[in-house]
């Protein structure tokens, strides 16, 4: 990695006036030699290559390797200067950056088009160039720093990209009784036990498919919550970028986010004009909205992230733990990429989050009685031919970083079913156990200093229903006896002419 740096330093008075140009070599001299060689192995660092005074302003002209930056030679140069101006009541008023140049080893065949505060990239056989456009501010904010790692993040991108999602069967059911053979979805609608709502991939769940959420969400809470000691809680259902920063999100959602806005003022007269075009047109005036609103977060999306807040900053004791929690207080959304699909694929669903915190090993073991659990629920309940899969966890999908977790104990793990209809899998819930991603995160702590992990659970309501419903159909004779008690009868409220 090479760094071609060119700044100039501003200074409040004449520095070729009060200073001989001697004193300035020899401060150079002395740079080179200590400052900027200091904390970099021998031979290497940076160098001021070229130092021009003219009237109040000293360019430098510094060149470095990937141990002392050039941004951060220049950092400590204008320390160093300022020590050295102060003598002569100088001080420096601030830097100008004319040109900053890096350049590194790149992947034949990997075109980067554009990065943030850089005006040109070049590519030039098996080495990338970047000509940055930044200021005084944002080397203190380390921007260059960053976006050699975001590069570094798009070349490992770029590496996981070519191959498929990581996905190893772990565990398979036995073949299972089918007593359909149709998309449920057609079914449903069908017999008006759901109707496609106004929004996209959107519905309206009529009160059988309901009764049966709720007899999904009863199983799992008499067989799994409470003996697993789980308690309730109502997470938020808004979720304000400052989450979506700490969980990571903030790298990668855009492309399926539902975003909220929230009115630039309440002031009605600032709205009256969207008011007024509403009325003589019928139209929503989208453009005029645009301009009075205000992005200021999304959707739930993931549905465990905003809990993570109620735990921010916070201290816990260790015999608390293990500390187990589930929501189910409200839909998530997605704007979906692979197409909707029923209520296989939607943008709006319901889910029941399962969060369990603890110590390292706790968490690893606490998933493994989760899904010893959830294999009962699906062989008793259910009775469905189904499987687990180790993949590519969720979030590091999600932060777009589609690298695996290496040793197995982080990650997630898949549940699939059969759709006999199609003969595809689909994804009905997944167990994960993510490291100490949200603790760090949210700098929550134990008190005893070691290391807090966590894992979540997401158990998709209809998901479930597909699954269950493609295998076992809609006719309720035809349903495991557990699970048809569990029901009910199914409520018939609605009649159509
Ligand atoms: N939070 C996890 C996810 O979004 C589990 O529900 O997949
Ligand atoms: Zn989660």
């Amino acid at each position: 990695m090479e760094f071609l740096l060119k700044a100039d330093l501003k200074c409040s008075g004449r520095v070729s006036e009060a200073v001989s140009a001697s004193e300035i070599e020899e401060l150079v001299k002395h740079c080179n030699i200590e400052l900027l060689k200091k904390g970099a192995p021998p031979g290497c660092g940076a160098e001021i290559v070229g130092c021009k005074v003219a009237g109040e302003k000293i360019g430098l002209n510094i060149v470095s390797d990937r141990f002392i930056r050039a941004h951060d030679a220049l950092l400590r140069l204008k320390n160093e200067f300022a020590k050295f101006l102060g003598q002569h009541r100088i001080g420096i008023r601030g830097m100008e950056i004319e040109d900053y140049e890096i350049a590194m080893e790149w992947e034949e065949g990997l075109e980067i088009k554009k990065l943030p505060f850089v005006r040109e990239i070049k590519h030039e056989e098996g080495r990338i160039k970047l000509f940055l456009d930044v200021d005084e501010f944002s080397l203190e904010k380390r921007i260059p720093d960053r976006i050699i790692r975001l590069l570094a993040d798009k070349r490992e991108a770029a590496r996981w990209k070519g191959k498929k999602e990581h996905w190893e069967l772990l565990f398979e059911s036995n073949k299972k009784r089918f007593f359909f053979d149709k998309d449920p979805t057609e079914e449903l609608i069908k017999r008006d036990w759901i109707k496609h709502a106004a929004g996209r991939g959107q519905w309206i769940y009529g009160p059988q498919l309901t009764k049966i959420f709720r007899a999904f969400e009863r199983v799992l809470f008499d067989n799994l919550l409470k003996p697993l000691g789980y308690e309730e809680m109502i997470f938020p259902k808004f979720v304000p970028w400052a989450v979506w920063k700490r969980s990571g999100h903030a790298k990668g959602i855009y492309p399926e986010a539902y975003y909220v806005c929230t009115p630039k003022t309440r002031d009605p007269e600032f709205w009256e004009e969207v008011m007024d075009y509403y009325k003589v047109t019928n139209e929503i005036p989208l453009n005029m909205i645009k301009e009075r609103i205000e992005p200021v977060g999304g959707m739930c999306y993931a549905q465990c992230p905003p809990f993570w807040v109620f735990l921010q900053g916070k201290i816990i004791p260790d015999e608390t733990l293990p500390i187990k929690i589930f929501d189910r207080s409200g839909t998530s959304h997605r704007y979906e990429s692979g197409g909707l699909h029923g209520i296989e694929r939607l943008d709006e669903f319901h889910r029941v989050e399962i969060v369990w915190i603890g110590k390292k090993e706790h968490v690893i073991e606490h998933a493994k009685q989760l899904r010893e659990k959830y294999r009962r629920i699906f062989e008793e309940f259910l009775d469905i031919e189904w499987r687990e899969a180790w993949v590519t966890p969720w979030f590091m999908a999600q932060e777009g970083k589609a690298g695996m977790a290496e040793l197995k104990e982080i990650g997630t793990i898949d549940y699939e079913a059969i759709l006999p209809y199609s003969g595809k899998w689909l994804e009905f819930q997944n167990v994960s156990v993510n490291g100490d991603k949200y603790p760090k995160g949210f700098s929550v702590k134990l008190q005893s200093g070691e290391d807090l992990w966590s894992g979540c659970s997401g158990v998709g309501l209809e998901r479930w229903a597909a699954a269950f419903l493609a295998q076992k159909g809609l006719e309720q004779d035809k349903w495991p006896a557990k699970f048809r008690s569990a029901v009910g009868e199914l409520p018939e409220v609605f009649r159509f002419l």
